[in-house]
């Protein structure tokens, strides 16, 4: 692999935090976190719903220079009224040399981001018609098709939220040209498509903290395994219950 970690790692400076009974740090994510190193290529966070894994990528994003709501380093916007102090509590070791591109998706405020790249008047580079003109899925993909040009770090929340299996492979083949091209990402999702990345990290976040796991261990594959080998059969015993 010729990829660079313009990433290596992140520690918890956990002698500044005063209290671990309050969010962030009260999550079950946050409250054992030591280091969590990255992989040169690709890392994944996977968990379920509210175990903490956008409050740790956002977090890891402002503190490498991204605007909390998302989009380039230029992006300087703000709707959210706040993004959590955790970024002020975390150590990150980069590496060398420094991205020359770099982006934070975030799913659910690609509408602002959008609406700022029309502000901006750099919609051309991204896409041909304006983002608000494409449903979501088409304005995602002619993102990172176009506007991800690799040596960069790119952090994706839930990249798969509006795309169909077609087009996340698709991605899934952005990325690994752009990982041919020295790009980093850390991607938080619930695709068991994504997380199939050959040699990816994927780090699970739970009730005992992160842990990092095995794709065939993750409970994305197993269950869409089990439920497509035999859909009746996991219908049957759902609806019986
Ligand atoms: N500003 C906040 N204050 C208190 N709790 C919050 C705040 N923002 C998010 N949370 C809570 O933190 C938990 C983790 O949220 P999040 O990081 O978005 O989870 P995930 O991305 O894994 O679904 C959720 O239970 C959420 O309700
Ligand atoms: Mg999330």
């Amino acid at each position: 692999m010729i990829t660079k970690k313009y990433v290596a790692d992140i520690e918890l400076k956990r002698d500044e935090v005063e209290s671990f009974d309050r969010y962030p740090f009260s999550l079950a994510a946050v409250r054992p976190l030591e280091k969590l190193e990255f992989h040169p290529a690709v890392t994944f966070f996977i968990g379920e719903n509210g175990s903490g894994k956008s409050t740790l990528l956002e977090a890891i994003a402002v503190a490498c220079g991204f605007n909390a709501e998302g989009g380039s380093k230029n992006f300087r916007f703000g709707t959210r009224e706040s993004h959590s102090e955790l970024h002020r509590f975390l150590r990150v070791s980069r590496g060398h040399p420094r991205p020359r591109d770099g982006f934070f998706f975030r799913a659910e405020s690609f509408f602002n981001v959008a609406t700022e790249i029309e502000n901006l008047g750099v919609g051309p580079s991204y896409s041909e018609h304006s983002l608000h003109e494409q449903s979501h899925g088409e304005s995602f993909l002619a993102l990172v098709l176009n506007r991800f040009r690799g040596n960069g770090l790119y952090l994706l929340d839930e990249p798969e939220a509006a795309l169909s299996p077609q087009r996340q492979l698709a991605v899934m083949t952005r990325i690994h040209d752009l990982v041919q091209e020295r790009s980093q990402f850390i991607i938080a999702t619930h695709s068991p498509i994504l997380t199939a990345y050959p040699d990816a990290i994927i780090y699970q976040f739970s009730s005992g903290g992160i842990e990092r796991i095995a794709y065939e261990e993750t409970e994305h594959y197993r269950i869409t395994r089990d439920f497509l080998a035999n859909p009746q059969r996991m219908l049957k015993i759902l609806f019986e219950q």
